[in-house]
């Protein structure tokens, strides 16, 4: 049962039916013995962690991923038990938190490795880390071309356990691209020497959502995907590998119509003006929502299953379209900014186009205060 809130439509339905497809089609692209760490990070994509957590965790998620410690107690304070990686950065002073909530934090470099060494030690406590390896994304992460310089210091830790070593692809959207492999050729070389200097851990893992499909030399011991999870593809090629189905759909509802003569103006900074007579329907939404204004003159959203333009600035709270052509269209009609309306769609990647970016940007924009509302069923 979808339950929505009163007052302003605008909303945003997570299909968690949708949502267990798509951890089935990943889980069928790498078997019963590879392990699935679901990315639940930036609350889920825009999705939602918790209620996204909860039902990834019934469907067979084996550990989840987030970038912050407060991202991974949310989880926890949730009831989430299984595993749970912080990707995105280690602070020694959030130790506490950390051990209290069995988070594992993933480390990048040997200044933050050591200090938290000896803090445990300082504690009487250990501690399961992960390490991230850059192959070439040159962001965080021990360089692999400089292995000699840190892999003495593994084998010296005393209280921080490693259970885990991965790395991140930069461009694996396409398969056989060389730097893929390099990439993946290089980390297993890391794995090589990790091995033959007895540095043992449970865990090596590589790929997100597209190399899980371009590269199943990269499987190793567990996934990471996030986008495919959420049911989008992050290359249109991979559409006939896999079969996902986008988990949400914004909505909202025009809250006022307007018969506009030629030559009115519309929104902020007069950018659009009509050429005759138009009938112009105002939205509960705007940038602060998320919904781009990059978005003004450019997007369209579906009413009783059209397209509409978007015309005139998107403002803050408030956003206009064009619905003259479309028939018997009425105050309260349902708007469809991102999703199915009858047989009209609209899909995070062409709303994306319109603003220059990418589907993750879209999701991961869309603003606290709009609603999400969960349809389990
Ligand atoms: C370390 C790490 N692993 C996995 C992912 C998931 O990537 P994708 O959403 O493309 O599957 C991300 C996302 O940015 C990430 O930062």
């Amino acid at each position: 049962m979808t339950i929505t809130p009163p007052g302003r439509p605008t909303r945003c339905v997570i299909d968690h039916r949708a949502l267990r497809w798509n951890l089935k089609q990943l889980r069928a692209q790498v078997g019963p013995r590879v392990k699935i760490l679901s990315m639940v990070k930036a609350n889920a994509y825009g999705h939602g962690a918790v209620a996204v957590a909860k039902t990834l965790a019934s469907a067979g998620s084996d550990a989840f991923g987030v970038a912050t410690v407060e991202e991974g107690i949310e989880l926890r304070q949730a009831r989430i038990k299984q595993p749970i990686l912080v990707v995105a950065g280690t602070y020694v002073e959030q130790l506490p938190e950390l051990l209290q909530h069995r988070l594992t934090p993933v480390l990048h470099e040997i200044a933050t490795l050591k200090a938290l060494d000896q803090r445990l030690q300082q504690l009487k406590r250990t501690m399961a880390v992960e390490i991230e390896v850059d192959t070439g994304m040159g962001r965080i992460g021990f360089r692999g071309s400089e292995i000699d310089a840190w892999l003495p210091v593994l084998a010296r830790l005393k209280a921080v356990k490693l259970q885990g070593v991965f790395s991140h692809f930069s461009d694996a959207e396409s398969a056989n691209e060389p730097y893929t492999k390099k990439q993946l050729n290089d980390f297993n070389r890391v794995l090589e020497r990790l091995r033959a200097a007895k540095i043992i851990h449970r865990a090596s893992h590589m790929a997100k959502s597209a190399a899980i499909v371009t590269e199943p030399n990269a499987h190793l011991s567990m996934v990471r995907p996030g986008l495919a999870l959420y049911g989008m593809y992050a290359a249109p090629g991979l559409r006939k590998q896999i079969e996902l189905r986008p988990v949400l759909s914004w909505k909202t509802a025009i809250i006022q119509l307007k018969q506009v003569p030629a030559g009115t103006p519309i929104g902020y900074n007069r950018t659009f003006v009509t050429k005759k007579k138009t009938l112009i329907a105002t939205l509960p939404l705007g940038y602060a929502d998320g919904y781009r204004r990059l978005f003004s003159n450019r997007a369209q959203v579906l009413v009783r299953g059209q397209r509409a333009p978007v015309v005139g600035r998107v403002s803050m709270d408030l956003t206009t379209i064009d619905v003259t052509d479309i028939k018997n269209v009425q105050q309260g009609d349902e708007v469809v900014l991102l999703g199915r309306q009858r047989s009209g769609i609209i899909g995070a990647d062409e709303l994306a186009s319109w603003a220059n970016t990418i589907s993750y940007e879209i999701f991961t924009s869309i603003g606290a205060r709009v609603p999400r509302v969960h349809n389990f069923i």
